[in-house]
């Protein structure tokens, strides 16, 4: 049985990898994210409860499982503790099963401020994010000037440090993008109420995460957005501001990579991107609205409109390779339901009718390339909750066989609905 297991989005993210964490992680110790923030958003269908988590691992809602915010993720402690209360609305107590590292970077009003001002500011270089700081809060950690959760614990040094962020940031604000600065008082008011709450949380995370392998404890780690929303392997500049594959997932936490031995790529059978940037299979019009009705494609954080297209088998490639997945998790079968053809895009056509089947690495030649796909004969009967794989209908087999067969890697899990249960697994590698 596989011990220590990377979970993570192989398209733009929304894969369903919040449903697929929360189910293999049953049997786990821990469950670490290793990167991203609130910006991520992953809706869990438990008991036909719907949870909605942005920054909390998704597996935390087992009994025995204690979540972790590894040192790759950046914490807005306003959103970490409202997310927490939340979830105690609804019954679901996690306060004490959450470790933090000391050294996450924090996300405060400032990078807020600067995320909508930048995004309001230019018409050309709009990337879509969620307006939630990520970006610059993980500029100010490469630029060695960010605060982290580490220096709640030393208000005297940190007050100086903030004076003079607030100084380099406001300077910025009013006069390149006219905006009105952010007040020193009321960012460090916010950061004296929450502190006492996140310093209760701080372990040793390397630490911890040693001794669990030692005593040879389930760990899974839980990757936010997706492969193509990486900040070097993705659609630059059309992506997220961390390292979001699964190399981010050894430094994110602080364990070696070779500690790692199954990784788990989740992909959905149709593609979906937010906010801007290259997606050669994107369709529009009455299909775009049929992905967007039968896969309820609108942000579980920003409630905007996905954009959806058809399942690109060059991208897939290419997360395979930059991933090393052990094996594939394909969720949303049931959207494919009444399709009359289903088509797989399975190479690019470039400028000048060249055929490609990898995918471009500069953002320019996004534009050169068309997808060549082939068309597959769909279904037109639910699929929606089947468990075993000998109940799928030929048609929705042959589709299944097929991508593997061009991946020339195994589907381990499919998901046929949003519940935990509505799940046929291939392959129990994690017996649960
Ligand atoms: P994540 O960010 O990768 O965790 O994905 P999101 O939660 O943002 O988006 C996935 C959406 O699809 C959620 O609304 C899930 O409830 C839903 N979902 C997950 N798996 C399936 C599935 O197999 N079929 C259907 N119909 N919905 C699913
Ligand atoms: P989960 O974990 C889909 C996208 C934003 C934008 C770009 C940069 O739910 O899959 P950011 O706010 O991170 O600076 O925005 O990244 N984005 C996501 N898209 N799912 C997510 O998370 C995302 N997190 C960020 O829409 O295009
Ligand atoms: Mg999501």
């Amino acid at each position: 049985m596989y011990k220590n297991v990377i979970i993570l989005g192989a398209q733009w993210g929304d894969e369903g990898k919040g449903k697929i964490v929360d189910l293999l992680t049953k049997k786990s110790s821990y469950v670490v994210r290793y990167q991203g923030g609130h910006n991520a958003g992953h809706t869990l269908y438990v008991n036909k409860k719907k949870i909605i988590l942005h920054i909390v691992p998704s597996g935390i809602l087992h009994d025995n499982v204690v979540g972790i915010l590894g040192n790759g993720v950046v914490i807005s402690p306003i959103a970490l503790i409202n997310e927490i209360y939340s979830l105690e609305k609804q019954g679901i107590f996690i306060k004490d099963k959450i470790l933090i590292s000391e050294n996450c970077f924090l996300v405060l009003p400032y990078h807020v401020h600067m995320d909508v001002s930048r995004e309001k500011s230019s018409e050309i270089d709009i990337i879509g994010t969620t307006k939630r700081g990520i970006g610059p809060a993980y500029e100010d950690k490469i630029a060695r000037r960010g605060l982290r959760i580490g220096d709640l614990r030393n208000i005297k040094q940190l007050e100086i440090k903030l004076k003079e962020i607030l100084y380099y940031y406001n300077f910025q604000l009013i006069n390149f993008y006219k905006s009105n600065p952010v007040d020193y008082n009321s960012v460090l008011s916010e950061i004296l109420d929450n502190a006492p709450f996140l310093i209760n949380m701080i372990a040793d995370i390397p630490e911890i995460l040693h001794s669990a392998i030692k005593s040879k404890k389930m760990l899974i780690f839980e990757g936010a957005q997706g492969t193509f929303l990486d900040i070097d392997h993705g659609t630059y500049p059309y992506v997220t501001s961390s390292n979001s594959t699964a190399g981010g997932a050894s430094i994110g936490s602080g364990i070696g990579p070779l500690n790692f031995d199954y990784i788990l790529g989740v992909f959905k059978a149709y593609s979906t991107r937010v906010g801007f940037g290259p997606f050669p299979t994107e369709v529009f019009n009455k299909l775009d609205d049929y992905f967007c009705k039968q896969g309820k494609e609108f942000g579980s954080t920003t409630g905007r409109k996905r954009r959806t297209g058809w399942l690109d088998l060059i991208m897939l490639k290419r997360a395979i390779c930059i991933n090393s997945f052990s094996g594939l998790c394909l969720t949303k079968l049931d959207v494919l339901d009444y399709l009359q053809d289903i088509k797989i895009c399975v190479a690019y056509r470039k400028n000048h009718d060249i055929i490609s089947t990898t995918t471009p690495l500069f953002i320019d030649n996004w534009n050169e390339v068309t997808p060549i796909y082939e068309t597959l004969p769909g279904w037109n009967v639910s699929t929606m909750g089947i468990n075993s794989f000998s109940d799928l209908p030929y048609a929705a087999k042959n589709y299944i066989r097929r991508i593997e067969e061009i991946l020339e890697l195994p589907i381990h899990f499919i998901s046929t609905g949003p519940d935990r249960k509505h799940i046929i697994i291939l392959n129990n590698l994690f017996d649960i």
